[in-house]
């Protein structure tokens, strides 16, 4: 099948949804409020998620491996956070002061994550990034960011360089081309080369902030080494390291990925699945870095680092969220971990095998239940962010289409996919076949 008869079978199915995009582009600029969720020929619109499955509004049902920006690692809607967070909204989603459970959530992390000394929770993880170098500046008196080329740590104006491709462009209008000289990028997985990026700063440097594994960029694992010679750098060099786990805190283990990696960062970064499907941000580590925020002990605000805002910052809902999620992953740790790191690997292996077969190279990447296919010239490499800007987007695209199209499987086109507790074998396999099936159709072929 051609890639047109796949788009034309997904817009018989989801007339309901072209009529409401009709609507939406009329009040969001783009008809969406994240920019990544516009896809072609229209985005599906969704009133309900339960499980592993996402529903639209024309009753069709998709197998979702986007799970909610990869946060919902127990499924949609688990009953255990359900019903935690309908007794919590029933006594209240917004105090505006300060609540139990919050610190009931931050000594669960702590426990969990005890480089956690201290910790401020925000609404957005890309608040909590931005608190991040705000404090590394502040604690260094330094002024420099570096960060990795293609790494993304949410829209906050300080840390939007490099994000897209071409990297070494400007991001674009509206953000002030002379704050961009206070941030400095490196190439992932090239020890190399980002250390000898980072010598040339190193007397400004304020902190390194990096994803432990590239995810918005295209899902790829550090190479051995990698981090722990930046955090080397870093730390004899009096700056911060900071690793920005917003999506690899609880998904690649309970204890992050700090823990798999051996590594100590200054300051962290959490979100996504602490905030139980409710909006969340976490900056969180060192307690003298942290302390730096203390409002009570530095009344005089020349002396006090300024983070720490947010209406809806620890708000009761989404504490109970997190923690009735957290809690669940804590007491089910090996059954959960076992069962979405056993699908990812099932997911990666089965992946590579079909696209072998089909003779398509394609790189599939990932670690534990996280995993992207990328469309390569036979024999590249996917090792950073060019790699993957630089490879087939457009025909991943077309894959991820097809999926939807025909066989009811969701990934937000040309976005790595997560495995949650609520996936099974027999939707790997279904995968699996689908992806057989496409290959099977052509879709992948050379046009003449
Ligand atoms: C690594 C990383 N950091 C920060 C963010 C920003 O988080 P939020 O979208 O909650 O602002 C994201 C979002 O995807 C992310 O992947």
């Amino acid at each position: 099948m051609k890639y047109g008869d796949y788009v034309r079978r997904y817009q018989r199915k989801t007339g309901r949804s072209r009529r409401l995009f009709s609507r939406s582009v009329k009040v969001f600029p783009g008809g969406i409020s994240h920019n990544i969720r516009y896809f072609e020929p229209y985005p599906f619109f969704v009133n309900a998620a339960k499980g592993k499955h996402l529903h639209d509004v024309d009753g069709n049902r998709y197998t979702d491996y986007w799970m909610g920006h990869w946060a919902m690692i127990l499924g949609h809607s688990p009953a255990p956070v359900a019903s935690a967070l309908a007794g919590q909204v029933r006594k209240g989603t917004l105090y505006g002061v300060v609540n139990d459970a919050s610190v009931e959530l931050a000594e669960m992390i702590q426990k969990l994550m005890p480089a956690a000394e201290m910790m401020r929770f925000s609404s957005t993880g890309s608040e909590a990034t931005m608190y991040a170098v705000r404090l590394a500046r502040a604690k260094t008196g330094r002024r420099v960011i570096a960060k990795a080329i293609g790494g993304w740590h949410g829209f906050n104006t300080t840390l939007m360089q490099t994000v897209n491709y071409p990297f070494e462009a400007e991001e674009g209008p509206g953000l002030v081309q002379d704050e961009g000289q206070y941030v400095e990028s490196i190439p992932f997985n090239d020890l190399e080369a980002s250390l000898k990026v980072l010598d040339t700063i190193k007397d400004d440097l304020a902190c390194v902030i990096i994803e432990p594994v590239l995810g918005g960029a295209g899902c790829i694992p550090p190479a051995e080494g990698y981090l722990q010679g930046l955090q080397e750098f870093a730390k004899k060099n009096g700056a911060l390291f900071i690793l920005d786990e917003i999506v690899t805190g609880f998904r690649l283990s309970l204890h992050g990925a700090a823990h798999l990696y051996g590594l100590e960062p200054d300051l962290f970064t959490l979100g996504k699945i602490c905030g139980g499907g409710m909006p969340i941000g976490v900056v969180c580590g060192n307690k003298e870095v942290m302390s730096l925020a203390d409002p009570v002990s530095m009344p005089d605000k020349q002396a006090r680092c300024a983070i720490g805002g947010g209406t809806f910052s620890a708000n009761p809902a989404t504490m109970a969220a997190g923690l009735a999620t957290l809690d669940y992953l804590k007491k089910n740790e090996r059954q959960v971990y076992g069962k979405v790191d056993r699908l990812g690997e099932m997911a990666r292996k089965g992946l590579s095998r079909i696209f072998a077969e089909s003779s398509v190279p394609c790189a599939v990447t990932g670690t534990k239940s996280a995993f992207m296919t990328h469309f390569i010239e036979q024999g590249a490499e996917v090792a950073n962010a060019t790699d993957v800007a630089t490879s087939d987007r457009v025909k991943l695209a077309k894959y991820h289409m097809a999926l939807m199209a025909e066989h009811g499987i969701f990934f937000l086109p040309t976005k790595m996919g997560a495995m949650s507790y609520a996936h099974d074998e027999g939707d790997v396999r279904k995968l699996l076949s689908a992806t057989e099936a496409i290959a099977g159709s052509g879709l992948f072929k050379k046009a003449p």
